[in-house]
């Protein structure tokens, strides 16, 4: 499978395709999993090409953040790669994606990227957003796929396309987890043997959070009180929790909306806790049935 490196080159190599084909991106950071692969396999069934993107986007680790020891594993990653017929890996460099760094133009992510793992993680988002807006205009895809498991990113992405007009359909691909319930992460590597067997506890906690509150009457008291019994529950395992939020599938507050209906929607409970030196995120959708 070719590895490209070169914006310039990318771009000579799906020229043939374009009009013909659909083109589908799926972007990572490389240290592949089964769940990019389920990504690329997604992709498969709604695009002709898969274009692979494995970057290590230095403008969205903030400091002190993990960017000079996030793995980069090039070549197993190609491997792992051509098992899912991937088409192209696009594997620039630092230079090559940022002729100045930082870059003095870039994508602002708005509201919805100041809170959940905004709050912790400032700027975040924005450099998510740039360089994502470059991989587009770099691709130009017809679609694009994302992992659920980052949610907020993937929200970011569905407005980034709506309010600077690219013609992408975007597909959100279901979390993949390990047989314990573990959400796949290239981050889990960094958990100690003894790290990674308390790790299913936050999906646990997640799953039984969702069944508590999907029954019966729903108050702001008793979304409160879940919350923190399930905070504390998480920090008696083990877990330094960043946040533990619901939120409605758009990611508005549902605390806020007090007398909004929320019976029959789909709310979403969103954590990222940190184990040992890796931060974990999870979410998990449930629906209730009585409101307010
Ligand atoms: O989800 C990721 O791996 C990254 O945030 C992304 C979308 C590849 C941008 O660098």
């Amino acid at each position: 499978m070719p590895v490209i490196h070169h914006i310039s080159a990318m771009r000579t190599a799906l020229q043939s395709y374009r009009g013909q084909q659909r083109i589908a991106l799926v972007a990572t950071m490389g240290n592949l999993h089964e769940g990019h692969l389920e990504l690329v396999t997604l992709a498969k069934q709604h695009a002709d090409i898969v274009i692979v993107s494995i970057f290590v986007n230095p403008t969205q680790f903030g400091e002190g953040e993990d960017f000079d020891s996030y793995p980069r594993t090039l070549d197993s990653d190609v491997a792992k790669l051509t098992t899912v017929n991937a088409d192209y890996v696009f594997a620039p460099s630092i230079d090559e994606m940022y002729p100045v760094l930082p870059p003095p133009t870039t994508v602002l992510a708005g509201s919805i990227a100041k809170q959940l793992c905004g709050q912790s993680r400032p700027g975040h988002f924005d450099g998510v957003g740039t360089v994502v807006s470059k991989l587009f205009n770099i691709i130009q895809p017809d679609l694009a796929v994302f992992g659920q498991k980052d949610y907020q990113q993937l929200a970011i992405i569905k407005q980034l396309v709506r309010d600077l007009s690219y013609q992408i359909e975007i597909i959100g691909a279901p979390i993949v987890r390990a047989d314990d319930g573990l959400a796949l992460s290239s981050r889990n590597q960094y958990l100690t043997n003894t790290e990674r067997q308390i790790a299913p506890v936050l999906h646990q906690e997640l799953q039984r959070l969702a069944q508590q509150l999907a029954t019966g009457k729903l108050s702001q008291q008793r979304i409160e009180a879940s919350l923190v019994e399930t905070h504390l529950r998480l920090t008696d395992a083990g877990f330094r929790v960043d946040y533990l939020e619901i939120k409605t599938d758009q990611l508005d507050s549902i605390i806020d909306a007090k007398d909004f209906d929320i019976a029959d929607k789909r709310l979403i409970i969103l954590v990222a806790a940190w184990l040992g030196r890796a931060r974990l995120l999870d979410n998990e959708f449930f629906t209730i049935n009585e409101s307010f």
